[in-house]
């Protein structure tokens, strides 16, 4: 992408780890990782650049402690803040990262007045209805990762269940990126054929149980990982970075990102993800994807979570 400029904001893992795979994929030309720590941004910045030659584009890496190094971004990604203990939900660390957000958002407004924002930072989805009301960004304009990385989980797991490749599961997590998050089961498709026909050695496979189990498997993934190794990065970063890229290359891809709802579903002034069309200038469309009933009650469950910690918290 000719000039195109990402700027992370906040070099801890994820942040490092959402550039890496963005200078590995060539997802931009041009990254610049922001934390007040500047010896940290600057080391970690370092050390990115160093392997350059490597990545699949040429790209230049920067890094330090002072915003003028946010100038003219083309997208921001946010992943500043508290991250999860072992055994937080995360809304959890709401309070805090809001209060994170009203003092990031106004100087990053001032230096990337044109940029798309992504937020990562969780509770992303209460993140987001927070950002939008601090910047004053069209929706479109200011949205998180939601359910992205969710989705990949989902997908891997029926993938490897399948016996397929990833790219050939047809399915989605929504609502929360977070414990009240939910398959679509009744969109769900492995190459063309609805998941629950899908056989092996003759026998549907994806039974109602299974199902369950998988998608409880999904919700369960993050705090497996954290309780392990302490945090998330790897696939919260690659997902990041395909975000990026669609927002970058024009891609109009359909992703499950999260962004600020008006109306949809009977759902408003709460973000959370449904399959949106993401592009240059941010989310063009969040598609009315066919739900059945339970679906639809899971949805504003999700939406009535997410709202209750809104209000608690009077974002
Ligand atoms: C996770 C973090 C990014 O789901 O919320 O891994």
């Amino acid at each position: 992408m000719a000039g195109s400029k990402l700027v992370v904001v906040g070099a801890g893992s994820v942040g490092t780890s959402l550039a890496y795979a963005a200078l590995i994929r060539g997802s931009a030309s041009n990254i610049a990782l922001f934390d007040v720590n500047a010896p940290k941004a600057e080391a970690e910045a370092l050390d990115l650049a160093h392997g350059s030659q490597f990545a699949a584009a040429s790209a230049t890496v920067s890094g330090g402690g002072d915003i003028a190094v946010t100038e003219g971004a083309d997208v921001v990604v946010i992943t500043a803040g508290a991250k999860q203990n072992p055994g937080q939900s995360r809304l959890d660390l709401a309070g805090t990262n809001v209060r994170i957000l009203e003092q990031l958002m106004p100087p990053l407004l001032e230096r990337a007045p044109d940029a798309v924002y992504v937020l990562v930072t969780n509770p992303c989805d209460v993140l987001t209805v927070a950002a939008q009301r601090i910047s004053g960004l069209p929706p479109e304009r200011i949205f998180s990762s939601g359910t992205v990385l969710d989705t990949s989980r989902l997908r891997w797991l029926l993938a490897r269940r399948a016996g397929v490749s990833v790219t050939s599961v047809h399915a989605s997590m929504v609502g929360e990126h977070g414990d009240t998050e939910f398959p679509l089961w009744s969109g769900a498709t492995i190459g063309p054929v609805p998941i629950r026909d899908w056989t092996v050695d003759g026998e549907r496979i994806f039974t109602p149980e299974y199902l369950d189990t998988t998608a409880r498997e999904v919700v369960q993934a993050a705090y497996k990982v954290i309780a392990g190794k302490g945090a998330t990065n790897y696939a919260i970063g690659l997902s990041g970075a395909r975000i990026v890229e669609a927002l970058l290359r024009d891609d109009n891809a359909v992703l499950p990102v999260s962004t600020v709802l008006s109306g949809l579903y009977g759902i408003s002034g709460v973000a959370l993800s449904l399959p949106s069309v993401v592009g240059r200038g941010g989310v063009h469309r969040v598609l009315e994807t066919p739900m059945d009933g339970g679906e639809l009650a899971a949805l504003r469950h999700s939406a009535d979570t997410l709202r209750n910690t809104m209000d608690a918290l009077g974002v």
